[in-house]
């Protein structure tokens, strides 16, 4: 007659809610990527995400000190250079674009938070692609690693406590620890984009970065048709030694994330992308979900699927709302 177990007792005010709630989120788990365009007079609003610029140099160092404020755990920079060439040489130039940000931002922070740098080749080159280009057009892996190893140095030396390689090249952490220890810089971590999947979740981010992109990045980007092949990019990855693994983008992946957080012996991160981003703040600005309660779901969600670590552009106004 009645029923002999009644889950809803857990469930009858906030005070029990609250004792047995499994997940959080603090701002410290939450890591804010920011975007720094050269020679930029005022910030430029990036159409398809509305509320994310890319800043100019004092805007961006502005930004960083609000981002620590509000307690957030790290910051993830990227450049957009005013020139762009076959090689991407922006990139590994101490004065390019993302590494006097870099320089910039640590003037700012700091060791208040961590500063991280994306390192990556599509921002800088004029074809876009995250390497550089055999004869045949195709990228080609190798030569993309010396230059990655160079450009984790320059960053490094810029100032970056960890440098983040998302091009998804083959061997990219063993060559750049290699270059990191043989110069010095065996303390500057490694967060690897293990699993980094060609999302069309990735469109608005071409935006925000002005991306040359024709084509797309499947020869080096997962097929998100894949579950176990992620296991095998962490494997390698945690070989090559990264000190954090990342799975990218989130919302669609926590099925990986929870798989990667189920074999990785290190922190793991997830990548809340651009897309995501933008297609709850199209919905919002529709009338169609409440901001706050959707953006703290989903954070809760990727903290539940299994991340340490979350990456996304609320990061410093949900920072925010978490310490009210
Ligand atoms: C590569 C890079 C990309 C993103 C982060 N690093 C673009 C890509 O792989 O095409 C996407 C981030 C986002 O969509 O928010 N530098």
């Amino acid at each position: 007659m009645y029923p002999s177990h009644r889950p809803r007792r857990l469930r009858r005010n906030g005070a029990v809610r609250r004792l047995v709630s499994e997940t959080s989120v603090e701002p410290r788990h939450l890591v804010l990527p920011m975007f720094v365009r050269e020679g930029a007079a005022e910030p430029v609003p990036i159409a398809s995400m509305p509320g994310v610029v890319q800043h100019t140099r004092d805007s961006l160092r502005q930004a960083a000190a609000d981002a620590v404020a509000a307690g957030v755990g790290g910051l993830m920079l990227f450049g957009v250079p005013a020139a762009r060439d076959a090689t991407g040489s922006g990139a590994v130039d101490p004065e390019g674009v993302l590494n006097v940000a870099l320089r910039d931002v640590r003037a700012e922070v700091g060791d208040d938070t961590v500063v991280m740098a994306d390192l990556c080749l599509d921002e800088f080159t004029d074809h876009g692609h995250c390497g550089v280009l055999d004869e045949r057009g195709v990228v080609d892996n190798d030569r993309t690693l010396q230059l990655y190893g160079e450009m984790a140095v320059a960053q490094a030396d810029a100032g970056a406590h960890v440098v983040a390689p998302s091009g998804m090249m083959d061997g990219q952490v063993g060559v750049i620890r290699d270059s990191l220890d043989a110069t010095g810089f065996e303390d500057t971590g490694i967060l690897a984009y293990s699993a980094k999947y060609a999302s069309a979740f990735y469109g608005p981010f071409r935006d925000a970065v002005d991306s040359q992109l024709t084509g797309d990045r499947n020869t080096y980007q997962q097929d998100p048709a894949n579950g176990r092949e992620a296991l095998r990019e962490v494997d390698l990855d945690l070989a090559e030694g990264a000190d954090m693994v990342m799975v990218k983008p989130a919302l669609s992946y926590l099925d990986v994330l929870r798989d990667v957080a189920g074999v990785a012996d290190v922190p793991v991160a997830a990548y809340q992308v651009s897309g995501e981003y933008s297609m709850i703040e199209a919905a919002v600005a529709q009338g169609w979900l409440d901001r706050e309660r959707t953006v703290l779901e989903s954070l809760t969600s990727i903290r539940r699927a299994g991340a340490d670590v979350v990456l996304t552009y609320w990061a410093t106004e949900a920072a925010r709302w978490l310490r009210r």
